[in-house]
Parts: C-alpha cells; sequence; structure tokens
C-alpha cells in the first residue's frame, strides 16, 4: 500500500524532529506492509513563500536519503516520493506556482480544506484548481470536514470535480467516525489512504490495522481499488483512469 500523507521528513514542520525519529518512522510503516510512501510537509501559504519551502523540503530529502542509504538494507524501506500539504489560503486557485507542491512527477497536490461552513467559493476554487492550473486535489482528511460535507450535501460536489478523498487511517478506527469514512469509501470519489503520522508513534503503525478493517467491512475488491488507484495517482495517471479503477455501481450514498 502507499501511504500519501506523513510528516516523515526531519526538523521541517511538527512532525519528525530527527533523523532517528524519521527512520523509526520508516521502519514502522514499511512493517505495516507500506512499499512507498509520499512525504508532505505543512506549506502555509500565508507563512512562507513556495520557494523557500522547496529549499527547505530539499535540504531534509537529501538528510533522510543519505541516512536511508548508508543503513544495510535500504529497499527494505518504503520508496519516498516528495509532496506537500497545502494549506487553504483565499482565492488558492491564483497563488503562483503551485504545481510545484504537488506529488513529485504528478497532477495531485494534497490540499487542506477551510474549518467551518462552506459557501460556493470552496467548491468554485477546487474547480478553477482543475481547470485553470490543471491540479488535481487531493482532499487532506476529509473526515475533519464531516460535518460541512454533511452540511451542504457536498459528496455530489465533489463527484463532479476531478479530485480525490485522502481517507485518514486513523479515523477509519475510530468507532465514532467509521461510518463516514465507509461512506466515502464506498462513494464515487476515487480514494487514498494516508497515516499522517507525525512521530514514530502508534500513527505510524496503524495502516494495516486499517487495512484489515475495510476488508472485513467492505471487502477485498475495496482494498485492491484502493492499492489500484493509488499507484494509479502516483504514476501521474489521470482521473478518467482513477474512475475506471474505482469503479462504483449505482447513485451517491447520502450521509446519514
Ligand atoms: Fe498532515
Amino acid at each position: 500500500m502507499i501511504d500519501f500523507h506523513t510528516h516523515v521528513l526531519p526538523n521541517i514542520d511538527d512532525g519528525s524532529h530527527s533523523i532517528v525519529t524519521s527512520i523509526n518512522m520508516l521502519e514502522n510503516a514499511s512493517k505495516q506492509g507500506v512499499c512507498q510512501l509520499v512525504c508532505t510537509p505543512h506549506f502555509w501559504p500565508l507563512k512562507a513563500t513556495i520557494p523557500e519551502f522547496l529549499q527547505r523540503r530539499a535540504l531534509a530529502e537529501g538528510l533522510l536519503k543519505s541516512a536511508i542509504e548508508g543503513r544495510n538494507h535500504p529497499e527494505r524501506l518504503p520508496f519516498l516520493k516528495m509532496g506537500a500539504e497545502c494549506g487553504w489560503v483565499k482565492n488558492i486557485s491564483n497563488y503562483p506556482d503551485l504545481e510545484a507542491l504537488c506529488i513529485e512527477d504528478t497532477a495531485f497536490l494534497l490540499l487542506e480544506l477551510p474549518m467551518g461552513d462552506w459557501t460556493d467559493e470552496v467548491f468554485e476554487e477546487l474547480y478553477r484548481l482543475n481547470t485553470r492550473r490543471g491540479i488535481y486535489p487531493v482532499i487532506a482528511h476529509p473526515n475533519r470536514y464531516a460535518k460541512s460535507i454533511k452540511a451542504c450535501d457536498a459528496l455530489q460536489s465533489f463527484a463532479e470535480l476531478d479530485c480525490l478523498f485522502q481517507v485518514d487511517v486513523n479515523s477509519v478506527l475510530r468507532l465514532t467516525e467509521r461510518t463516514f469514512n465507509f461512506r466515502l469509501l464506498t462513494g464515487f470519489v476515487p480514494c487514498v489512504l494516508g497515516s499522517d503520522m507525525h512521530d514514530g508513534s502508534h500513527k505510524a503503525q496503524r495502516m494495516g490495522k486499517a487495512l484489515q478493517t475495510i476488508e472485513k467491512q467492505l471487502g477485498a475488491e475495496t482494498v485492491r481499488q484502493l492499492s489500484a488507484c493509488s499507484a494509479a495517482a502516483l504514476q501521474n495517471g489521470g482521473m478518467n483512469r482513477l474512475r475506471s479503477l474505482w469503479s462504483r455501481p449505482g447513485q451517491i450514498p447520502q450521509i446519514p
């Protein structure tokens, strides 16, 4: 499986604060069956410029990759791809150089949405990212916006966009959020998984358990489709390709 959301790069955000922790996180991910992992340090548009961010990310990437290569059997750790977790900003579709934050060699951008009540502006901006910038937003941890999504019946709107949901593995395991995540996983928007791990603690170690839960509740075919969509996204497959891999019969489900 591929982990689309991690804070494994050392000393760049509120994630790992040392190489030792980063390696520990990678070892834990590997034990959970993660073969590729996207490094998505926070980028907050009002706090830094994209060139500044990329410079810091390249430094952290170099340090971590050197440490990996200095180990025995570096191939046993997940393969790393660079990305970012981009914070929301007003008029984000006009923000310069956003393409540089997309996951390496792809048009997929892990994006946090604003908290609170959503207006049409949120969907208009996502649509402009699609049409004006050629960017496919990957909506980070949609469980955090469950209230907003339910309030404006947003699943229909997301299904009309070229975007993905990054389902949070810890959220899948929380009984109070499980139903919401299962609605997403049985819905029309293709999904990928992310741990959002910030350190070497429990978050790094729950991908396997989340996959077991999804398989038990929704069947092995859902896990297979998650895996296929994840791989296709990292190969920069277009949305038509991902939709064909994420085949869903019937109507868009209502959230209870
Ligand atoms: Fe995150």
